[in-house]
């Protein structure tokens, strides 16, 4: 088990640095992640490289027994950079550049990026390829934050050269961004620009490809420094920092090209809900690379300092949430960052040895913490305890976000509502994209998959075929992977499947805001009552059972909610979005159908239950102390158990008897 976080000691007199070490041992420190903004302090102009302090703090971490997650520090290039080669600075969608004095202000394509970049990390890997304090390599930091898209000419360049190679000829691209709208006919490639401000809205296939080739254009950033690093000989795991579902950056797409899956979480403290967002998290990070343990790269120990308000965590709530990261998967916990800074704009970010010192809470939590992680025995990877499986898209999300469609929908606060849903009946779920293998999952949540490939359609009918429950909702199947209308209505790739016809999307005044019209769809039906909002499609039964109606509204009587028995599953449509009782309610009815079980049953909402393996975890997130029945060995108490009575954040981890 890792414990640690990010080290800046480029920020601290050398002297600080024996008192670093000694500190970390004291809190039982494994790992630190070093260099992440190192880049100006390695190469402080274009052609003198300093690697002497360096190596004299890997030594000194080496010879304390710490080691390190080695970062490649290409996140924010030093002021020489760009006052040399001001082409490399990204821009707004006014072309506007973004300029330093900040970080994280480079243009991901641009070649006088790459190149100092490619020289940089070839130096650093050369260097330590070998060096046995590194045990990981952290490639740049969190890719796409901050500046999600960036429409500088470099991008204008490559995004060019990007659409010749995946659409091969000019006609091609005007035929699938249906270019003959509006006269936007282009005549060469050298005719087409990044989205940027224009009068009225884009072309939707553009701005779907420009989102495809930003995530593209990182990961070629992230595939240059990982092979630099491989060419020099360094066989130790690579990787680089995620953020939850993070809408920039195709994860999925990612994964396969880390060795190791890392994250980086930062709930709201004064959120009661807040340990929802870290569940989820957890849940992506381990479904992203099923069987391989992930760390948690980077939490506060206490507050942050970029929200308007940045409530500090109540007694507990560290320890708490760093359990709920181990039981879902990682093998790792570390924090951003080691020493609280003492100028910047992050001095008063939480760190894990505070400002105010070693007579503070903070740091007592962070030695506890690290003592308690010490002690946990090896724990297996996660064996496929999730029986059911949320699917999330990318593409999809970017398509379904495009302007110009019956509603406005937030797809990932979409998904996360089916996933609290879940959590609250303490379902475990894997969350995984729609062609992903389905055959061992009970039940499958697809909602809201308005760009639907036949490829994933293809996936989730043989899902249903073999016996699986599939639930679909609402504004789904609606485009191509082109985000244009297919010929014959909407639906025609699961239609069939679900044995409904959907005319018209409905859409409903958005929940809130002011004005006539229906906000909510009443929806009711045998063991059914709730309300739905966005849209209340007008969907025909053609060949399913209706499950619950519209009640009340322009769609009175309709279907709201249907079933169709297909091969030996069953799929399911659900013709708006639910509210939290309504999502409970339909959860409850597939689970019951699938005989999905709880991880646990009997538990209130505030307690979570997880299982990694054989390891049974419960975390009490609520206000109240609960007991929960559970045998088996407590790992922490090193006690059998018949029950534990768990403490406002309070946890336990069992070893169930078998
Ligand atoms: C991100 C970054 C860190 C730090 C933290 C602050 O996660 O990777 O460098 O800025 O945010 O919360």
């Amino acid at each position: 088990m890792h414990y640690g976080g990010d080290y800046n000691p480029e920020q601290w007199p050398e002297e600080v640095w024996p008192e670093d070490i000694a500190r970390m041992q004291e809190a039982g420190v494994t790992m630190v992640s070093l260099g992440i903004f190192s880049w100006a302090r390695i190469q402080p102009s274009e052609h003198e490289f300093d690697f002497d302090w360096l190596d004299r703090i890997i030594g000194l971490l080496h010879d304390g027994g710490i080691a390190v997650d080695l970062a490649t520090a290409t996140a924010s290039p030093p002021p020489w950079a760009t006052v040399a080669y001001p082409e490399m600075l990204a821009a707004d969608e006014n072309g506007t550049p973004y300029w330093h004095g900040s970080r994280q202000h480079y243009a991901p394509s641009s070649p006088a990026y790459r190149r100092i970049a490619t020289e940089l990390v070839t130096r650093i890997a050369g260097r330590y390829a070998d060096h046995p304090a590194v045990v990981l390599w952290h490639v740049n930091n969190e890719y796409g934050c901050h500046l999600n898209v960036d429409y500088s000419d470099a991008a204008r360049d490559a995004f060019r050269g990007w659409l010749e190679k995946r659409y091969g000829s000019v006609d091609a691209l005007n035929e699938a961004w249906g270019t003959m709208f509006w006269s936007q006919r282009y005549g060469s490639f050298a005719e087409v620009f990044p989205p940027r401000r224009a009068p009225y809205s884009h072309n939707p296939g553009q701005l779907l490809d420009y989102r495809r080739f930003t995530s593209d254009m990182l990961l070629e950033c992230y595939r240059m420094e990982r092979d630099i690093i491989r060419a020099a000989g360094a066989t130790q795991p690579v990787t680089t920092n995620f953020m939850g579902a993070f809408k920039s950056v195709n994860y999925a797409e990612w994964a396969p090209e880390l060795d190791v899956i890392s994250d980086d979480l930062y709930p709201d403290p004064n959120d009661p809900e807040g340990f929802r967002e870290g569940a989820f998290h957890g849940d992506l990070m381990r479904s992203l690379k099923p069987g391989t343990p992930w760390l948690l790269m980077e939490q506060a120990s206490n507050a942050v300092n970029w929200r308007p308000s940045n409530a500090p965590k109540a007694p507990g709530q560290l320890a708490a949430q760093s359990m709920q990261a181990v039981a879902r998967g990682a093998d790792g916990v570390l924090f951003f960052q080691w020493r609280q800074s003492r100028a910047g704009a992050e001095k008063f970010h939480s760190g894990m040895l505070p400002h105010a010192g070693t007579q503070t809470r903070t740091w007592r939590e962070v030695v506890a913490l690290g003592e308690e992680l010490g002690r946990l025995p090896d724990l297996p990877a996660d064996d496929g305890s999730a029986r059911v499986a949320l699917l999330l898209d990318w593409e999809n999300w970017w398509a379904i976000e495009n302007p110009d469609h019956p509603t406005s929908l937030d797809y990932l606060s979409l998904v996360r509502g089916w996933y609290d849903a879940a959590h609250r009946l303490h379902v475990q779920v894997d969350i995984l994209p729609p062609t992903a293998e389905l055959t061992q999952y009970d039940v499958v949540l697809a909602p809201h998959l308005y760009l639907l490939t036949g490829e994933a359609a293809g996936n989730l009918t043989a899902f249903v075929e073999q016996g699986g429950h599939l639930l679909v909702t609402a504004f789904s199947d609606v485009v191509d992977g082109n985000d244009r209308f297919r010929s014959g209505g909407f639906g025609t790739q699961v239609r069939d499947l679900l044995g409904i016809v959907v005319e018209d999307f409905g859409a409903l005044v958005a929940p809130g805001s002011a004005g006539p019209g229906q906000q909510h769809a009443r929806v009711t039906g045998d063991g059914f009552g709730f309300a739905g909002s966005f849209l209340a499609e007008e969907a025909h039964a053609v060949d399913a059972a209706v499950l619950a109606t519209f009640d009340g509204g322009r769609q009175h009587g309709r279907p709201a909610l249907t079933s169709r028995r297909h091969g030996a599953g069953t799929a399911y449509y659900l013709a708006t979005v639910p509210d939290d009782d309504g999502a409970r309610q339909v959860l409850e009815h597939l689970f019951a159908a699938a005989e999905v079980p709880p991880v646990l049953a009997g538990l209130p909402p505030m307690v979570e239950a997880v299982r990694r393996g054989p390891l049974l975890t419960v975390i009490n997130h609520g206000a109240e102390p609960v007991r929960v029945d559970v045998q088996g060995r407590d790992v922490l108490a090193d006690a059998v158990v018949r029950d534990v009575t768990l403490e406002p954040f309070g946890y336990a981890l069992i070893l169930p008897d078998r």
